[in-house]
C-alpha cells in the first residue's frame, strides 16, 4: 500500500469520560457497527473491558475497573479506525494521558444528568495542552436530564471551548426518541436496542416531509423545528478547521445503551476527524509522509499470563512504515533490534503483522528492553515529546518484608516503573531508599498484588509526607551541588538518573525556590 493512501485511510482516536458516561458502552456500539463484535449482550454481563479483550490483569476483574490502556481496531467505509480505551478511573490518570499523545483525536462522553465532572474537565484540560481535536458526545439522553442548550452552555463555560451541535435529540428521557443529523439533514429512527445494531430505519431527509409528525408525532416534530431553527440562529456554521485547530468542538446527543445517535456519530466522525498527524521530537517535527520509519512507545502492559513475565509495548507508528523483522534503532539504547512477532489489535482479535503505518498502534513482545516514551526510528538520534512525568500526589516508601527475595523485588519494581504503574525515586545517598509516587492510593494495591504475584516478592509502604516532587537542573553545578548536599534527605534519582526533589510542602518549596534563585524547579519530567 502507497504510505499517503494508508495515511489517509486512517483514524487513531481515544474515547474519554468520567467513570460510568458510558464510554465502555459507546466503545462497544462503535464495534458493533463496525462489524468487529456480533453482539454486546446485556450491557451488565458482557461489557467489554470485563472480556479478555482489555482485560490483561486479574486485579482489574477483582475491582472491575478499567486499568488497562488496550487497542481495538476495526474497519468502517474503508477506513482503519483504531480506538485507543484508556481507564476511566482517577487513579489511573497518568495512563490516560500517557495514551492521549498517541491518538489524533478524541471522542469526549458526558452524561447529559451529570453534566461536566470533575474528571471530565481534567481530561479536557490535557486536550487543550495538547491542541487535541475534540468531539463531544452527551450521552444517555434516555434519562431525565439537562435540557440539551442548557448542557451546551455548561459545556462551553466549564470546558473552555466552543461547541456546535451537529445533531439534535428528539424529546428526552421517557419521550427520546432518536435524533436528527445536523451535519448531513437527515433524520434516521433506530429501533432502540441494547445488544444489536438494527438495519430498520426511518429515513427522513425534509424536515417539512408530513412523514415527519407521522413518525415522531405533531408536538415533538414542531419542537424538533424550532429547536433546530435557534440551533442555526445562536450557532456559527460548522467549520471543520476550527474543530482541526481545536478552538470548537462539534456535539453529537444520543443513547449508547439503545443505539440512538451512535452511526450519526461515528459517521461523522469517519468524515471529520483528522488523519494521523504530524509529532514532534527533541530535534525537529516528524511528518507521517516521511519515508522513514519512526514511532515511539506509549505504554506497557504486563502479560495476559502473569506466570511469563514478557510484556506489551504499545508503539504508536508516527512515519514511514513499520515492518516484520527489520532492523530498527532503540534511540534510548542505542541498539538495533527487530521484532519477529509484532501483533495488531483488531476488536478481540491480537493477530501478528507484517507491516504498519502512521496512526497505527503495534504491539511488541517486551522482556524489559522498553521503558514509557522510547522511541524507534531507522537510525536518527531523536526523542519523541510529549510523554513527561508529572509530580506525583502520594508518596510512600517502600519497605521489603522478604528480604530472601530482595533482587526479586528490586527486578519486580523496576519493571512496573518502566511500565507506568508508578513513579520510583531512588535514594542512593541514604541506602539506596525506594520511594513511590502515584497519583492515586489504587497503584500501590496494584504494585502489591502484582510483586507478589509475578515476581515472589513480599512488601508493605510506609506513608512519607511529601507534597511534590520537582525535577532540578541548573547551570551553576557547584550551587546544584550545595543543594543537593543540605537537602540529602529529601533528595532522589528518578528512573532516568536525574535528580528529583522531593519538596515535604508547598510553603518549603517556595522558600527553597528564593533561597536558590540560581537552581529550577520543574513539575514535569520533560525539560530538556
Ligand atoms: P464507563 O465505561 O464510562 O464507565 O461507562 P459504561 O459504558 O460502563 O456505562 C456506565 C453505566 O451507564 C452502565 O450501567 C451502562 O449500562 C449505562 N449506560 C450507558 N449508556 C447509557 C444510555 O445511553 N442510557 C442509559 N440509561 N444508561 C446508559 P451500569 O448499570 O452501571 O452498568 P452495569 O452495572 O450494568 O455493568
Amino acid at each position: 500500500m502507497k504510505l499517503s493512501e494508508a495515511i489517509n485511510s486512517r483514524k487513531t482516536f481515544a474515547i474519554i469520560s468520567h467513570p460510568d458516561a458510558g464510554k465502555t458502552t459507546l466503545t462497544e456500539k462503535f464495534l458493533l457497527f463496525g462489524g468487529a463484535i456480533q453482539t454486546a449482550g446485556a450491557v451488565k454481563s458482557n461489557k467489554i473491558k470485563k472480556t479478555a479483550t482489555s482485560d490483561f490483569m486479574e486485579i482489574e476483574r477483582q475491582r472491575g475497573i478499567s486499568v488497562a490502556t488496550s487497542v481495538m481496531g476495526f474497519m468502517y467505509d474503508g477506513m482503519q479506525v483504531n480506538i485507543l480505551d484508556t481507564p476511566g478511573h482517577k487513579d489511573f490518570a497518568e495512563d490516560t494521558y500517557r495514551t492521549l499523545t498517541a491518538v489524533d483525536s478524541v471522542i469526549l462522553v458526558i452524561d447529559c444528568v451529570k453534566g461536566v465532572e470533575e474528571q471530565t474537565e481534567r481530561l479536557m484540560e490535557v486536550c487543550r495542552m495538547r491542541k487535541t481535536p475534540v468531539i463531544i458526545f452527551v450521552n444517555k439522553m434516555d434519562r431525565d436530564g439537562k435540557d440539551a442548550f442548557d448542557l451546551l452552555d455548561e459545556l462551553e463555560s466549564k470546558l473552555s471551548i466552543r461547541t456546535r451541535p451537529l445533531s439534535w435529540p428528539i424529546g428526552i428521557g421517557p419521550t427520546f426518541q432518536g435524533v436528527y443529523n445536523i451535519f448531513n439533514s437527515q433524520l434516521k429512527l433506530f429501533a432502540p436496542n441494547k445488544t444489536k445494531v438494527e438495519a430498520d430505519t426511518v429515513d427522513i431527509a425534509d424536515l417539512n416531509d408530513p412523514q415527519l409528525a407521522e413518525v415522531i408525532g405533531n408536538e415533538p416534530a414542531d419542537t424538533l423545528r424550532e429547536d433546530l431553527e435557534m440551533v442555526e440562529a445562536i450557532y456559527e456554521p460548522f467549520d471543520r478547521k476550527s474543530y482541526l485547530n481545536a478552538e470548537i468542538a462539534p456535539v453529537f446527543f444520543g443513547s449508547a445503551l439503545n443505539n440512538f445517535g451512535i452511526k450519526e456519530l461515528l459517521e461523522t466522525f469517519i468524515d471529520i476527524a483528522p488523519v494521523p498527524q504530524a509529532r514532534d521530537t527533541d530535534v525537529r517535527k516528524v511528518e507521517p509522509l516521511e519515508k522513514t520509519f519512526t514511532g515511539f512507545v506509549f505504554k506497557i502492559h504486563a502479560n495476559l499470563d502473569p506466570k511469563h513475565r514478557d510484556r506489551i509495548a504499545f508503539l504508536r507508528v508516527c512515519s514511514g512504515k513499520f515492518e516484520r523483522n527489520q532492523f530498527f534503532h532503540h534511540v534510548r539504547l542505542d541498539k538495533k533490534i527487530k521484532f519477529s512477532n509484532p501483533s495488531s489489535f483488531m476488536a478481540s482479535e491480537k493477530s501478528t503483522i507484517e507491516e504498519a503505518y502512521p496512526g497505527d498502534v503495534v504491539g511488541l513482545y517486551d522482556t524489559g528492553t522498553f521503558k514509557i516514551g522510547d522511541t524507534l526510528t531507522e537510525g536518527e538520534e531523536m526523542q519523541f515529546k510529549g510523554i513527561p512525568s508529572f509530580s506525583p500526589e502520594i508518596f510512600k516508601e517502600l519497605e521489603n518484608l522478604d528480604p530472601m527475595k530482595t533482587k526479586q523485588l528490586e527486578k519486580g519494581i523496576r519493571q512496573l516503573t518502566d511500565e507506568g504503574v508508578a513513579q520510583l525515586f531512588i535514594q542512593e545517598l541514604l541506602g539506596n531508599k525506594k520511594i513511590i509516587g502515584t497519583v492515586g492510593e489504587l497503584q500501590f494495591d496494584v504494585i502489591q498484588y502484582r510483586l507478589e504475584h509475578e515476581y515472589g516478592a513480599k512488601c508493605q509502604f510506609r506513608a512519607l509526607k511529601y507534597h511534590k516532587a520537582c525535577w532540578i537542573t541548573s547551570d551553576n553545578e557547584a550551587k546544584l551541588n550545595e543543594f543537593i548536599r543540605i537537602k540529602t534527605t529529601d533528595m532522589a534519582k528518578d528512573k532516568d538518573n536525574n535528580w528529583v526533589y522531593l519538596a515535604p510542602s508547598e510553603w518549603i518549596l517556595r522558600l527553597e525556590q528564593q533561597n536558590f534563585p540560581e537552581l529550577t524547579f520543574h513539575t514535569t519530567s520533560e525539560f530538556k
